[in-house]
C-alpha cells in the first residue's frame, strides 16, 4: 500500500527522493561504511570464512564496512593444530594476509576452548590421559606458535573461550551424585586442571604477546547467573595477577532479547573489573533462542516477514544505542559472519545486516545512520492525549516537540509495532513493560499534522483502540494529530459561527447506483436577506487514493478551515462539495493508465447538475472550482483539461502540475493553484508555477513547510487556495 502511495507521489510530483525511496529497491549500503560511522565509538568487526576473503564482491563489503576481522573457524586450535606437530596454517594465513594487505587488524580467535580444540593435548600416544603439566606444555607451545606467527596483525586475543557454566543448571550429576552445579563448564580442561588452565592460558599469551589485549570471551553474559559467574571468575583471576585485559561478550542474541536494561547491567558489571569490553560475536536470531551453544534451530530459509525484519532492525538499533552509550569501555563490536548466507545459525535465522545475496538490509542503515543527538535525548514531559483519541482514552499521547507515545494492552502478544515512526524506519516497536502493557515512543519528532497509522500485532494488522478511525489506504486507519505551529487555521473555534456539512445521496446513472457526497454549507446559508436567498459558488474538492468522501470533512477539517476563513473575512462564503472520486478500485501498477473518465461522468454530468438543482448555487463555470489532493489532483487535471466548460478555477494539491502548453485555451481558467510539502518535490511545483505565470496564467504555488504527502500539506493548501477562488 505504502509503496503504491509513494509511487503515486512520484507520478504526481516527480519527486526523485520519493522515487529513490519507494520506486525501486533501496541500496541500504549507500553511505559511509560502518567503521567510519563508528570511528568515534569503537571498531566494527566481522567474522570471516575463506569465501569472504576470496570473492571480490565480498572483499569490497569487508573493506568498506569493517576495520576488525575475526577468523570464524580457521584459527581455532582444532583447525590449525589437529595433531601433535601437525600445523595447518594455510587457511589461517590466507585470512591473516588478507588483513595485512588491507591494513585491517584482527581479533585472534581463539587460543583455548572446549570445542574445536586440539584434543590430542589431553592424551599421550597410547591414548592415556596426560598430567596437567604435559597439557600446559602443549598448550604453551600452541599459544606461543600461533601468537608469534600472527601478533603483527592481531590487536586482541580471545585467550580463553566459554569456560563458565550456563544458567539454568543449579545442580548437576558428578560421579553419580547430584551436587550443586559448579560455576565452571565441566570441560576436559577444567576436569584436568580446575580453573588453573584459565590462568595458564593467559600467562602463556602474555609471554608471547606483551602488548596485545587479552580477552576472556563467553556467551550469554546478559543472563543474570552467568554474568555473575563470569564476573567472579575474572575478578578472582585479576586479583591473583592473571593478565586478563578485557571481557568479550559474544552477543548471540535475538530480536526479543536482551532488552536494554539487561544488556546494560552486564556492561556496567563488567566495567567494575575491566576497562575493555568487546562485543565479539553479534548476531540476532529471529526466533527466541540465544547463546553460543552449538545446538539450535536453524530456521527456515523462507523470506523474512516484514514485521520480523522491523523487529530485528529495532533490536539492532536498541543494542547499538547501548553500545554507543558505553563507548568508554566498549572498544569493538564484531558481527559473527558477513551475511545471512554465511551465518553459522543457518540462513533461515536471517541474523545479520547483510542478506543471503550479500545485499545490505535496512538493519545496516539503522545501525549506521544513527543520530548521536537523539541517543540520550529525553522527550519533553508535556504529554497530552492525542486530539484524535476516542473519549476517555489517555493513549496515544503527543508532546509539544512532536513525539508520539503509545500504550497497547495485548498481554499474550509476541510483538506490537506501530506503523508510525521516523521516515523509512518501519515504525515504532513497542516493548512490554513490567505490568505487561506494551509501550513505546517514536524515536524522534514526527512531522506536524495528521498521520494515519495502525498496529501490527504478531504480524496481523489492527487499529489502535485508543483513537478514532479515518478512511485512508482503502481502510479505516487509526489517526494521530501532531501539534502544528499553524494549527489555528483548522482549529474548532468557540468565538465564531460555524457552517455545517450535510451528507447527500444522489443517483449515478452511469454507475447504476447511489453515490454519497458531503456538502459544506457556510453559516447563514439559506437565510432570507431583503426577501432574497443568497446563492454561492461551489468548490468540488477531491480526496486521494485510498480515501473517500469522508476524508476532507473529517481528517481534512475542510469545514473548520472554511469557517475560520469566512469568520476572519479572508473569503466570501462558498459551498464545498466532497464526493467519492472512484479512486480505490483499480489494480496495482495501472496508475499510469488511469483516465478518470468514469469519475468525469459522475462529477460533471451527474453530481454538478444534482448540486445545482438542490442547493443555492451560482450555476456557471466562473462560480465553480475543482481541486484535489494526490490522485484527486490527477483527476482534477484530467477532468479540467477535458471539460474546461465546467470549472473556472483549478487546484492541484500534491497532485501534479499543469504545463502551459497543455491548456489549449488560456482563457479557460481564471486561477491555477499548485502546492505540495517541502518534503515532496517543491522544485517541480515552483518551476511549474513560474512557467504558468510566464505564459500569462494567474497561477499561485504553496510549499508547505516541514510536511510530506500528508494532510497538513493539504489543509494548508486549501486555506491558501480558498482565498483566491471566485475573484
Ligand atoms: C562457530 C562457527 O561459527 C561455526 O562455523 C562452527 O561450526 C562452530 O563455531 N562461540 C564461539 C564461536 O566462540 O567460535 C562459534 O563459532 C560460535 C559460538
Amino acid at each position: 500500500m505504502r509503496k503504491f502511495l509513494f509511487g503515486l507521489t512520484l507520478l504526481l510530483t516527480g519527486s526523485m527522493s520519493a522515487f529513490a525511496q519507494w520506486g525501486r529497491p533501496i541500496d541500504y549500503s549507500e553511505g559511509p561504511g560502518l567503521k567510519d560511522a563508528y570511528k568515534d565509538y569503537f571498531t566494527i568487526g566481522v567474522a570471516v570464512n575463506q569465501n569472504n576473503v576470496t570473492d571480490a564482491a565480498q572483499i569490497e563489503i569487508i573493506k568498506k564496512q569493517f576495520n576488525s576481522v575475526t577468523a570464524e573457524n580457521d584459527w581455532k586450535p582444532g583447525e590449525i593444530h589437529p595433531k601433535e606437530g601437525v600445523w595447518n596454517f594455510e587457511k589461517a594465513d590466507k585470512i591473516a594476509n588478507f588483513c595485512r594487505e588491507n591494513g585491517i587488524k584482527m581479533r585472534g580467535h581463539c587460543l583455548c576452548w572446549h570445542s574445536q580444540f586440539a584434543d590430542w593435548m589431553f592424551t599421550d600416544k597410547k591414548g592415556k590421559p596426560v598430567k596437567k603439566e604435559v597439557f600446559y606444555e602443549r598448550l604453551r607451545d600452541h599459544i606461543h606458535t600461533v601468537v608469534n606467527r600472527y601478533k603483527d596483525v592481531v590487536y586482541a586475543w580471545d585467550v580463553v573461550n566459554e569456560a563458565m557454566a550456563d544458567d539454568g543448571r543449579p545442580f548437576e550429576f558428578v560421579d553419580g551424585k547430584m551436587v550443586k552445579a559448579s560455576p565452571y563448564r565441566q570441560s576436559r580442561h577444567f576436569k584436568l586442571c580446575g580453573d588453573e588452565f584459565i590462568a595458564k592460558a593467559f600467562e602463556f599469551a602474555r609471554e608471547a604477546d606483551p602488548t596485545g589485549v587479552l580477552i576472556y570471551n563467553d556467551y550469554s553474559c546478559v543472563d543474570n547467573g552467568k554474568r555473575e559467574r563470569i564476573y567472579e571468575m575474572v575478578k578472582k583471576m585479576k586479583d591473583a595477577g592473571v593478565p586478563i585485559d578485557g571481557i568479550g561478550m559474544q552477543g548471540h542474541y535475538n530480536i526479543y532479547f536482551p532488552d536494554e536494561e539487561q544488556l546494560e547491567k552486564a556492561i556496567e558489571r563488567f566495567s567494575e573489573i575491566v576497562n575493555i569490553i568487546h562485543i565479539t560475536e553479534l548476531d540476532l536470531r529471529t526466533n527466541t533462542e540465544s547463546g553460543g551453544q552449538l545446538m539450535f534451530a536453524r530456521g527456515e530459509a523462507k523470506p523474512q516477514a516484514a514485521h520480523i525484519a522491523t523487529l530485528q532492525e529495532d533490536q539492532y538499533n536498541r543494542l547499538f544505542r547501548i553500545f554507543r552509550k558505553h563507548k568508554d569501555v566498549i572498544k569493538n563490536v564484531t558481527f559473527w559472519n558477513l551475511s545471512d548466507k554465511d551465518s553459522w545459525l543457518g540462513l533461515g535465522n536471517h541474523p545479520l545486516p547483510f542478506d543471503e545475496n550479500f545485499k545490505a538490509k535496512r538493519s545496516l542503515q539503522v545501525i549506521r545512520d544513527f543520530d548521536a543527538a537523539r541517543d540520550n535525548y529525553v522527550p519533553k514531559d508535556d504529554w497530552v492525549p492525542n486530539p484524535k483519541n476516542q473519549p476517555g482514552q489517555e493513549y496515544p499521547q503527543v508532546n509539544s516537540e512532536g513525539f508520539a507515545r503509545f500504550r497497547v494492552e495485548a498481554p499474550d502478544a509476541k510483538s506490537v509495532i506501530v506503523s508510525l515512526g521516523l521516515g523509512g524506519r518501519g515504525g515504532t516497536v513497542l516493548r512490554k513493560n513490567k505490568d505487561g502493557v506494551w509501550e513505546g515512543t517514536t524515536e524522534g519528532p514526527m512531522d506536524p499534522g495528521f498521520h494515519y497509522y495502525h498496529l501490527t500485532i504478531d504480524g496481523g494488522v489492527v487499529n489502535d483502540p485508543g483513537t478514532h478511525n479515518y478512511f485512508g489506504s482503502c481502510r479505516w486507519e487509526s489517526g494521530i494529530e501532531i501539534p502544528a505551529p499553524d494549527q489555528d487555521i483548522y482549529a474548532c473555534r468557540t468565538d465564531i459561527p460555524h457552517g455545517n456539512i450535510q451528507q447527500v445521496l444522489f443517483y449515478s446513472k452511469s454507475l447504476g447506483k447511489m453515490q454519497t457526497a458531503n456538502v459544506y454549507l457556510p453559516n447563514g446559508y439559506g437565510k432570507v436577506v431583503k426577501g432574497k436567498q443568497e446563492r454561492y459558488p461551489v468548490l468540488y474538492l477531491q480526496h486521494g487514493w485510498g480515501e473517500n468522501e469522508t476524508s476532507w470533512p473529517v481528517q481534512g477539517h475542510a469545514g473548520l478551515i472554511m469557517d475560520n476563513l469566512i469568520a476572519d473575512g479572508k473569503i466570501k462564503p462558498f459551498i464545498v462539495v466532497m464526493a467519492y472520486g472512484l479512486t480505490n478500485d483499480f489494480k496495482f501498477g495501472t496508475i499510469g493508465k488511469f483516465t478518470a473518465e468514469e469519475f468525469e461522468k459522475v462529477l460533471v454530468d451527474e453530481l454538478v447538475p444534482f448540486i445545482d438543482a438542490n442547493f443555492l448555487t451560482k450555476a456557471d463555470k466562473w462560480n465553480r472550482a475543482m481541486a484535489g489532493l494526490s490522485m484527486g489532483g490527477m483527476e482534477t487535471k484530467l477532468i479540467t483539461l477535458r471539460r474546461p466548460e465546467a470549472f473556472g478555477y483549478w487546484g492541484l494539491l500534491s497532485g501534479g502540475m499543469y504545463m502551459p502548453d497543455e491548456i489549449k485555451d488560456p482563457k479557460a481558467v481564471k486561477y491555477i493553484f499548485e502546492g505540495c510539502g517541502d518534503k515532496e518535490n517543491p522544485e517541480g511545483i515552483t518551476k511549474s508555477v513560474e512557467a504558468l505565470k510566464a505564459a500569462g496564467f494567474n497561477a499561485e504555488g504553496l510549499i508547505s513547510e516541514g510536511t510530506a504527502h500528508e494532510f497538513l500539506t493539504w489543509r494548508r493548501c486549501l486555506y491558501q487556495m480558498a482565498q483566491s477562488l471566485f475573484k
